[in-house]
């Protein structure tokens, strides 16, 4: 840690069952008060980097802010998505329902290696949008040898009509190399229900028998949201946190309460 950071985070604290939360010493303090490459390799070892008391940055400066620590994903709306919720949107991410656990940047050539997110407008404590972080090389480490062997073979085949800014048809191996760190992580959408999901995302299981595809997506649907692997957060206007994006994935769960939150993006490559 850079003295400049270490002297803004006096009050650091691990989160469980990783994470870590920085709050700021005092008032007055910017995102860019801490240096960007010092951002991001703490982010790398703590996997989910929290920061309280730190002023959001315009889309200007955040833009100019991440670029200096590497290319930026560029998508139809530019590099900073709003994320809000709306009427009636064509797309599930823009509404109250859960999202999913999955991984940014899995439909465009290059997955970003952290994202951010500024929060503009928080939730009422009880009204849920919590973003859910599950780490995956640690559930690879404590995974039984019978099921990793069943993983080193499945590739998931993922369809999706291309309602939002991503979609089409893609395949993945079910495990991978992280190449920040080496770990073996797994890389997995969860499947979206027609029945309860706008923009409905399909999967095809290929490398194992029906049954061993059945046991190893029923055994997944459970495995990656045991506590033991998840950090949820809740937010809290004025929250940043930055992610990994390639040992992680993430979701959120659904709104029970108001849906008034905002939330902006930026992915850095
Ligand atoms: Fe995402």
């Amino acid at each position: 840690m850079t003295e400049q950071l270490q002297h803004a985070t006096p009050t650091g604290t691990d989160l469980a069952p990783f994470g870590r939360l920085i709050t700021a010493e005092r008032t007055g303090l910017t995102l860019a008060d801490i240096p960007v490459d010092t951002l991001l390799t703490t982010t790398l070892s703590a996997k989910v980097l929290v920061l309280r008391g730190y002023s959001a940055l315009d889309k200007a400066d955040l833009e100019a802010y991440c670029r200096a620590a590497g290319e930026l994903m560029e998508w139809e709306f530019g590099t900073i998505m709003d994320l809000v919720v709306q009427e009636n949107p064509n797309n599930y991410l823009f509404d109250s329902g859960d999202v999913p656990f999955h991984w940014d940047g899995a439909w465009s050539e290059k997955a970003p290696r952290y994202f951010l997110f500024q929060c503009v407008q928080g939730c009422e404590p009880g009204a849920g949008g919590e973003t859910v972080f599950c780490d995956t090389a640690q559930v690879y480490r404590e995974a039984p040898d019978d099921l990793r062997e069943l993983w080193g073979r499945t590739t998931v085949t993922y369809r999706t009509d291309r309602l939002a800014h991503y979609g089409g048809t893609m395949s993945h191996p079910l495990l991978a190399t992280s190449p920040a760190t080496g770990e073996t992580v797994l890389r997995y959408a969860e499947p979206l229900d027609p029945a309860s999901y706008r923009n409905p995302l399909f999967l095809t299981i290929e490398g194992l028998s029906s049954e061993d595809a059945t046991r190893v997506m029923a055994d997944l649907s459970e495995r990656l949201h045991d506590p033991r692997y998840c950090y949820d957060h809740a937010w809290d206007t004025g929250d940043i946190v930055v992610a990994e994006n390639h040992a992680l994935l993430h979701g959120r769960n659904r709104f029970t309460g108001s849906t008034a939150r905002h939330m902006q993006r930026i992915q850095i490559i």
